[in-house]
């Protein structure tokens, strides 16, 4: 029996590995993915051999992510229940396929993760992989351990000699982290109490708007096909947006979230984010879209847009509706040509330009205020306007 970890080299996968090879009594396969988390992967390395593990994967996947993951879902402008950009959920179906691929290759019949049994990110794994590999099996060591405190992880890494750094691991952060190229999430501790507001080192990435510089950052976003393609007429890969556009949002004090949301599961939870980047990618595509997309589009769209991000949330990315909705925002996006200027201020992102040479459907000469010449008949609105009244002249005549 051979089990493909999902494996970042800390405590809690540290014990699983060791966890799995007790309980299971089987092989254990790491795999360890740079998806812009902002910490080293080889070390992941070294702690896996120093385990006895055999078969180990250290890949960077931060294009990949970014490019076919972060970028199709910016492209639906996705915000989950009005606030979350859903920097977690978009990164779990990229590991779940690869902890699949990699059990064919190596010829194991199960993975394994280390989400708990109340959250979102089970369900997101499992629901992948078995989207994409329908008789593999799971095993979610935290619904089945009793090793459910830091205390007892801890205990348990000395007794086997698992090689931990028990000083580093003592004084963890108390939140529940997780970071990639489009945010860093906290929540538990004191977050635990919607009331509570986090204490200022908490943030990791982003000044807060108070300390962000007192003058504005101009930046110019070039968009081809609803995706970012240079920075400042710089030409960029979508890895290198993500990461400029989060040191630049960072600097500027941009988006942090604070919010109370509903799990899958059916519970609600507090968590705290940081998405300059995405934060920023938002306003800017629906800044180059409001130029470029037919308004029955723009609005179907919009409609459309809670239902692709509960799809993302509750871990439907490999689900046939989801790609469904894909192939429609994509086709959407073929217009989605031009640049906007943006300025980063404390905090805020606002939009201060926008232009597209080879598909505005804005046309001044209709839209001005000064004269026309013609091009739009003012005459014709009174018409539109009492056919469209008829139905409520009717109605108040009625109610006389
Ligand atoms: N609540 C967010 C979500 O469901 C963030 C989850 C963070 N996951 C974690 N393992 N710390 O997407
Ligand atoms: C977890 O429970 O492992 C993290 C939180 C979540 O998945 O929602």
């Amino acid at each position: 029996k051979k089990v493909v970890l999902a494996y970042s080299g800390g405590l809690d996968t540290s014990v699983i590995l060791k966890w799995l090879e007790d309980t299971y009594n089987c092989e254990v396969v790491t795999f360890t993915a740079d998806i812009g988390q902002g910490e080293e992967v080889e070390p992941a390395r070294e702690k896996a051999r120093a385990m006895g593990v055999k078969e180990i994967y250290i890949e960077d996947l931060r294009e990949e992510f970014a490019r076919d993951y972060v970028f199709p879902m910016f492209r639906a402008n996705t915000i989950y229940e009005g606030e979350y950009l859903l920097g977690t959920s978009i990164a779990r179906p990229l590991i779940a396929k690869r902890l699949v691929e990699i059990a064919n290759e190596t010829g194991a019949d199960a993975i394994a993760h280390g989400a708990t049994g109340k959250g979102n990110d089970q369900v997101r794994f499992e629901l992948g992989a078995y989207a994409l590999k329908p008789d593999v099996k799971v095993i979610a060591p935290w619904r089945e351990w009793d090793l459910l405190s830091r205390e007892k992880l801890m205990a348990y890494a000395k007794q086997h000699d698992i090689p931990v750094d028990f000083a580093k691991a003592g004084k963890k952060s108390p939140y529940s982290m997780d970071a990639n190229s489009l945010h860093i999430s906290y929540e538990g501790g004191i977050l635990e109490d919607p009331w509570a507001e986090p204490e200022e080192d908490m943030w990791r990435w982003t000044v807060s708007p108070e300390q962000a510089p007192d003058t504005p950052t101009y930046i110019e976003l070039t968009y081809e096909k609803g995706d970012v393609v240079a920075i400042d007429g710089q030409a960029v890969t979508p890895g290198q947006v993500m990461e400029q556009l989060n040191r630049v949002g960072g600097e500027n004090g941009i988006g942090r979230a604070d919010i109370v949301e509903n799990r899958y599961v059916g519970m609600k939870s507090r968590g705290a984010y940081e998405t300059p980047g995405g934060t920023i990618l938002l306003k800017a595509h629906r800044a180059i879209e409001s130029l470029t997309l037919d308004r029955e589009v723009a609005h179907l769209k919009d409609e459309l847009m809670p239902r692709y991000a509960e799809l993302i949330y509750n871990g439907y990315w490999w689900s046939p509706e989801r790609q469904m909705l894909q192939e429609m925002i994509d086709a959407s996006q073929q217009t989605v040509n031009g640049r906007v200027r943006l300025k980063l201020y404390k905090g805020n992102v606002i939009v201060v330009g926008r232009q597209s040479a080879s598909d505005s459907l804005f046309d001044e000469s209709i839209a001005t205020f000064e004269d026309d010449a013609g091009a739009y008949d003012q005459k014709d609105a009174e018409g539109f306007i009492k056919l469209n009244a008829l139905r409520l002249r009717i109605a108040a005549r009625r109610r006389r």
